[in-house]
């Protein structure tokens, strides 16, 4: 340890990286002084350029969003929504049946003792004996695989055609449910993100049907202009959220079942109430205006189809004529989906952690403990301002990506590091390609490659397990991690500016202290913006034995778990962390989401 503190000192002068903060090797981004830590409340909410040409009011974009967000009838299965994966400040905690990789078995459960993936003698070396190491990542359940049949008007649930049990998420010839290749982040903040996922794959541009902005050329939207339907091309700048609002929904392991389009996933939902199987709080702050006096979903009259047509311009509804045999609003799904989820992802700002306030000047806001740990992390021996600066605490971010490219249209990659999660052969992150074959990074795919984006760091507290991989428990271990300058020294797994990092003891609990200050109470407690509908989320299948799944069907039956309705005042206990969930801390009702309470979709 005292070895690398020297090293430390002599080589400061030489990190010449440390202002770069673009990240990669060489992006040919402009250098300067890294923006300093700020409060976030500082910061522009980024607004789609041309929203107004598709939407008349903006209000009711919002109501639409969060419905649509929070909404089980979404999922091929009428029971996933995007919140089934991100109910937990804006991420996803949950422990059965949560991995991906080739080390898994079907619905294992995470206990503390997994953690981290990767095991060293010594965890401040990472040099050290590897006790072991887990190929796998904490991903989050999505729907069983099925191919897409159609949609029958007013039923949540999909026309389904039965598919081959493929091996690694099915076990004695019942399907389980599959899990993603990488760890949930969360929702909230999202917006403040130039590009979307832990690879950038969610293009700034948004096109209307795809994330993968320019490289999509399609010409996405029907447009109703002197009674004459037309194709045109969507193209928004500052729209990432919405990019990657247009993927999960049609993914055959997060939602959908293979080979569903945006005009068939439209022609369900505009058939549908809203929330028809979910509990609305009267007093949800955006929700409880238009929510049946019963809890029970939204009023009729507040159909997916009116809530189109109050946010969006008639020229995009209007036409009764067909186009290809679907509706007008049904083709333009993918654009009214994208476009409203992003306006509710825009309201998830929490800007006003302790941290926000003592950067504010309120001196009081930060105990000694946690303005210690400010100055670790913003102390030259840790690094963290190298990677998680500005007011946004990533480099990926709009202030540094402003700062150093100006113009963010441009596929950048400010924002994105090799730090040795895992080894670059496992995970190519920006060094890969999207669906058209574009490279993510086109100025440098050799040096994007095993980048990934540097996550904001507020509520961290509430978003474990992390990394992309999910791979470390709790806080103190990323801060060991970060000690020993990462995992998987060898063949080139580490980039510029994550070497030389030396953190003590001291030093480690004061930067988690620090870490912890960074929450909202708004997050923690469930408050407006943060409140929400209810929610039946799978939490692993039922075993008749150990190893022994039930059966519903071709299926693997399924457990689940309640998350209840909250309204704008929130709750009076904290929302449970990852780690005390781990430990059962919290299940006497002392936390909030314990997965306790069961409940049937
Ligand atoms: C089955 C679980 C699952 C569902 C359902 C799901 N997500 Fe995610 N979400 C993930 C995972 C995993 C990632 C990271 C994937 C990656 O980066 O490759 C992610 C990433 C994101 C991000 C990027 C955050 C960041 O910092 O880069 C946003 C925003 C997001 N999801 C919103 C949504 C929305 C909106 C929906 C519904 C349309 C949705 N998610 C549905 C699991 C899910
Ligand atoms: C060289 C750039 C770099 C440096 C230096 C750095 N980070 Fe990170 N940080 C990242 C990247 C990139 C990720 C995501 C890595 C991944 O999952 O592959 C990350 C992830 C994290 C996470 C996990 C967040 C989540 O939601 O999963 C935490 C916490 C964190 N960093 C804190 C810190 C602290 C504290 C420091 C200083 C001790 C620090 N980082 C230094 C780039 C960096």
């Amino acid at each position: 340890m005292h070895s690398r503190m020297l090293f430390t000192l002599i080589c400061a002068a030489a990190v010449a990286f440390a202002q770069g903060g673009g990240g990669g090797n060489g992006g040919g981004r402009g250098n300067g002084p890294n923006p300093p830590l700020a409060s976030l409340k500082t910061v522009t909410v980024p607004q789609p350029t041309g929203l107004g040409n598709y939407v008349q009011d903006e209000q009711a974009l919002v109501v639409l969003g969060k419905a649509l967000f929070w909404d089980m009838q979404a999922g091929s299965d009428g029971r996933t929504a995007c919140a089934t994966c991100h109910f937990h400040a804006g991420a996803d905690h949950r422990l059965q049946n949560q991995l991906s990789g080739a080390d898994v078995a079907v619905n294992q459960t995470l206990t503390a003792a997994d953690f981290p993936f990767r095991k060293l003698a010594n965890t401040g070396n990472n040099n050290s004996a590897v006790l072991s190491d887990k190929r796998q990542v904490a991903g989050s359940m999505g729907v069983v695989a099925g191919a897409f049949a159609g949609v029958a008007a007013g039923n949540a649930v999909d026309l389904s055609t039965a598919v081959a049990v493929q091996s690694q998420f099915a076990w004695n010839g019942v399907h389980v449910r599959q899990v993603t290749g990488r760890n949930t982040p969360s929702v909230i903040n999202a917006v403040y993100n130039v590009r979307n996922f832990w690879d950038g794959r969610a293009s700034s541009v948004f096109t209307g049907a795809t994330p993968f902005g320019d490289s999509d050329r399609g010409l996405h939207a029907v447009v109703l202009r002197n009674g004459v339907l037309t194709r045109e091309a969507v193209r928004m700048e500052n729209a990432s959220p919405a990019s990657q609002a247009v993927g999960p929904a049609l993914n055959a392991v997060e939602m959908s079942w293979a080979g569903r389009s945006w005009p068939e996933l439209g022609r369900k939902l505009l058939s549908l109430t809203p929330l028809a199987r979910q509990k609305v709080a009267s007093t949800d702050s955006v929700l409880g205006q238009v929510a049946n006096a019963d809890g029970n979903g939204l009023r009729a009259e507040f159909s997916y189809r009116a809530l189109v047509q109050a946010a969006f311009r008639p020229e995009y509804w209007e036409s009764t004529a067909g186009v290809d045999g679907y509706t007008q609003a049904e083709r333009n799904f993918g654009l009214f989906w994208g476009l409203a989820i992003q306006a509710y992802e825009a309201t998830l700002l929490a800007d006003d952690s302790r941290v926000d306030q003592f950067l504010e000047g309120q001196a009081g806001a930060l105990t000694a403990l946690e303005q210690q740990g400010l100055n670790t992390f913003r102390g030259g021996g840790s690094r963290c301002l190298n990677c998680h600066n500005g007011a946004e605490t990533t480099a990926a971010g709009w202030t540094t990506v402003r700062l150093r490219a100006g113009n963010a249209a441009t596929p950048t990659n400010a924002g994105f590091f090799r730090i040795g999660v895992q080894p670059i052969a496992q995970d190519a992150g920006l060094g890969a390609a999207d669906d058209f074959g574009t490279p993510l990074f086109p100025a440098n795919v050799a040096g994007a490659a095993g980048t990934f984006k540097a996550p904001s760091l507020r509520n961290v507290e509430f978003t474990g397990p992390y990394f992309h991989d999910g791979g470390q428990a709790t806080l103190e271990q990323v801060l060991e991690f970060y000690d020993r300058d990462g995992d998987f020294p060898a063949g080139g797994n580490l980039g510029p500016g994550i070497g030389g990092i030396g953190l003590n003891g001291g030093a480690r609990a004061a930067a988690v202290a620090f870490l912890k200050a960074l929450s909202d109470d708004r997050v923690r407690f469930q408050r407006a913006p943060f409140d929400h509908p209810s929610l039946c989320v799978p939490n692993g299948h039922v075993e008749t034995a150990p190893g022994q799944l039930a059966a519903d069907g071709p299926y693997a039956l399924d457990k689940w778990a309640l998350v209840p309705e909250v309204g704008r005042e929130g709750l009076a206990v904290p929302l449970q962390t990852f780690e005390e969930l781990l430990q059962g801390i919290g299940n006497d009702g002392s936390r909030a989401n314990t997965m306790t309470v069961t409940c049937r979709p």
